[in-house]
């Protein structure tokens, strides 16, 4: 595990990034493009910053972009590194920390999922409340100190969640509520991990976000998370699910999840120090 996020902090300086805004988006599929839409900004490689995952993903770009949105400054992670990437659930930890040590506070993570559930049709928008770990990994595993020992009985702030409908009902977007279960993928579900993610009372699956939520409260920021559905989960409409549907749908929701974005930058107030 590299030992700390200097390096990164380092190679942002360089580029301008002497500090970062209080809240961060981490754009998941189909979002990417709304990165574009910040003014005055600087944007930086991952490739460019230690220790910062080089996305294999098709759809993510890999870019740290900090500029305006709505006229205030928001830094926006255009993709992702995931676990099934590399087999490292931290995979996300050294942007995670290097966002906090420069002044972040407050994290918004994106990402596509299947739902469970049959009224969500896709591409509906949904609130992550919860989430359950059915991965068998933690990006905290080779931690030292007593700070690996994170509660995540509150993971999804109530005040960020509460901000988030605000935001929904201001830009006229509708948004659900639900739990997301973490499956390590690449491969997707089978429909008795479906059917098993249900009684354990899953309402989403997929294969990003949680790892993300762990690293970010051990750095004690702030979390949310909204999912777009991009399909029924496995054995629930008859289709295999796939990453090109995944991709296009998401992409359908893009205009309307923009939207929610827009209005959540608006409305989001830092937690005063
Ligand atoms: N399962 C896991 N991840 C996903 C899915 C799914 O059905 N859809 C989009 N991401």
């Amino acid at each position: 595990m590299d030992p700390t996020p200097d390096a990164a902090i380092g190679a942002l300086k360089a580029h301008g990034l002497d500090s970062l805004p209080p809240l961060a988006i981490v754009l998941g599929s189909g979002l990417g493009a709304f990165a574009d839409e910040a003014r005055d900004a600087i944007a930086v490689s991952y490739l460019d910053i230690p220790g910062f995952p080089v996305p294999t993903v098709e759809g993510h770009a890999g870019r740290l972009v900090v500029g305006a949105i709505e006229g205030r400054r928001v830094a926006l992670f255009q993709g992702r590194g995931h676990y099934y990437e590399r087999g490292d659930p931290g995979a996300m930890r050294l942007a995670i920390d290097a966002f906090r040590e420069l002044g972040g506070e407050a994290l918004l993570l994106t990402n596509a999922a299947g739902g469970l559930n049959k009224e969500w049709a896709p591409p509906s928008l949904v609130a992550i409340t919860d989430h359950i770990n059915f991965s068998g990994a933690n990006p905290l595993i080779g931690y030292i100190g007593h700070d690996r020992f994170v509660p995540l009985t509150r993971a999804y702030d109530e005040a960020l969640l509460a901000t988030l409908h605000e935001a929904a009902r201001t830009a006229d977007v509708e948004i659900n509520e639900g739990v997301y279960m973490w499956f390590s993928g690449p491969s997707f579900e089978t429909p008795a991990e479906i059917r098993a993610a249900r009684i354990l009372g899953a309402d989403l699956v997929g294969m990003s976000t949680v790892p993300e939520v762990i690293l970010a409260r051990r750095a004690g920021l702030r979390c949310a998370a909204v999912s777009v559905v991009t399909n029924y989960a496995a054995g629930l409409a008859g289709g295999d699910p796939s990453h090109e549907e995944t991709q296009a749908v998401a992409s359908q929701a893009a205009d309307r999840f923009k939207r929610l974005l827009r209005a959540f930058i608006r409305q989001y107030e830092p937690r005063r120090a």
